[in-house]
This record gives structure tokens, sequence and C-alpha cells, in this order.
């Protein structure tokens, strides 16, 4: 008899996914949550080899994690999130869908060892401090500065790292990667971009 292989609910479609969450949650989705398209081309190309810890830089509800974890089971991903009601969504839906290989920090990024990861994903978490509006909260401190920080910050950490490393950008400006990285690959409308370090 053929066996049937099914795919839980949840990663059928965006729409399906975004009921693990609170409406307030699925309301902010569109505009900052990863495609689940998205997520899985991306973790694709992060998830090379089951032993690579695959790290989202600002990890919001968990969506890009739980993705690539869920299609990738033999890769682990980590998720860091600076806000705590993220947060705790991520680690909710991580227990909804029973993820093993997915978990998530709350903290800043800048206070984590990024040397401890060997792939990265990072879409555009430093705009907000950009965007004139759309935020997903008033509760934190927004400033062209603190875009300036980070991405800075990131730039630095990524030139460090040795060749070979992945990175996946989505809407980036870019002004985290640094030129050691060559894209090798992009979606048609160029959003989605994935960088090997030379
Ligand atoms: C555009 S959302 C992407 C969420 C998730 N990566 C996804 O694809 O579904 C960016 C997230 O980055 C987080 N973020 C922004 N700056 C951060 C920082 N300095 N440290 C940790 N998280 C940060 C924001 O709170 C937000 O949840």
């Amino acid at each position: 008899m053929e066996k049937i292989v099914s795919i839980p609910i949840w990663y059928e479609n965006d729409a399906a996914f975004d009921w693990l969450y609170p409406e307030r949650i699925q309301k902010l989705s569109k505009r900052h949550w990863t495609p689940l398209e998205i997520a899985k081309k991306a973790a694709r190309f992060l998830a090379q080899d089951p032993k690579k810890k695959v790290l989202d830089i600002g990890s919001g509800v968990g969506k890009f994690c739980l993705v690539g974890a869920h299609f990738f089971p033999d890769v682990s991903f980590h998720g860091i999130e600076q806000r705590k009601e993220l947060y705790h969504y991520s680690l909710a839906a991580k227990e909804l869908t029973e993820t093993r290989n997915a978990d998530f920090i709350n903290v800043n990024f800048t206070q984590v060892d990024l040397d401890a990861y060997d792939s990265f994903y990072f879409y555009n978490a430093f705009f907000e401090n950009l965007a004139k509006e759309d935020h997903i909260d008033q509760q934190i401190e927004y400033s062209f500065s603190l875009y300036t920080y980070y991405s800075r910050y990131l730039f630095k950490a990524l030139d460090n790292r040795p060749s070979g490393t992945r990175l996946v950008t989505y809407h980036s400006l870019e002004d985290e990667v640094p030129p050691s990285y060559q894209l090798v690959d992009a979606t048609v409308d160029f959003l989605l971009k994935m960088w090997v370090k030379r």
C-alpha cells in the first residue's frame, strides 16, 4: 500500500501558519514575518550540513526557524529576538508544533556570541529604526543611530566569519553585508539574496 505523507496543517500555507498566533500577531504577518515559501528557500540554502547551526537575527515570533526546522529536521535553527512578547509567542508555537530542532533566546543580538553559529538569516531586522509607520509596537526606542550601530555591528561580525559562511538576506538595504560576501543566488525580484563569504 502506498504510504501517504501528510504535511502538518501549519505548514500548508501562510494563513494556516498564522493560526499558531493570536489575532494581533496574525495582523503583523504580511509586513513582518517571512512568507512560508521564502522561509523554505532560505532554509534550504542555509541548511547545507546537518551539523550546522543556523541563526535568525531578529526571529520575531519564530516563523523562519520553525518552518526551517520542519522542512530540515536534521539541522538546528536558533532565533534571537529582543522583544519578550514575540519571544514568548515563538516558544508557544514551538510547543504547539512539537518542534525539537528550533530554539529561541530573548536578548538583543549584540549580546550573543555570533561565532557560535554557522550560517545566518536576516530579514531586515533593523529597518524598524528607519520606518515611519507599521511598527510592530511602540515599546522600544527607534532611531537612525540605532540602525547604524546595529548594521555596523553585524557587518563586523559577518566579516570576521570564516570563508564559506552562508548568509541569506530578505528585503535588506545591505548595509550589514560586507563586500567579502559574494552574491551567489537570488529570487527574480531580488528581495531574497543568498551570499557566501569568499
Ligand atoms: C522583520 S521581523 C522578522 C522576524 C523573523 N525573522 C521572520 O522572518 O519571521 C524583525 C525582527 O527583528 C527583531 N529585532 C530588531 N532589532 C533587533 C535586535 N537588535 N536584536 C534582536 N532582535 C531584533 C524585531 O523585534 C523583529 O521581531
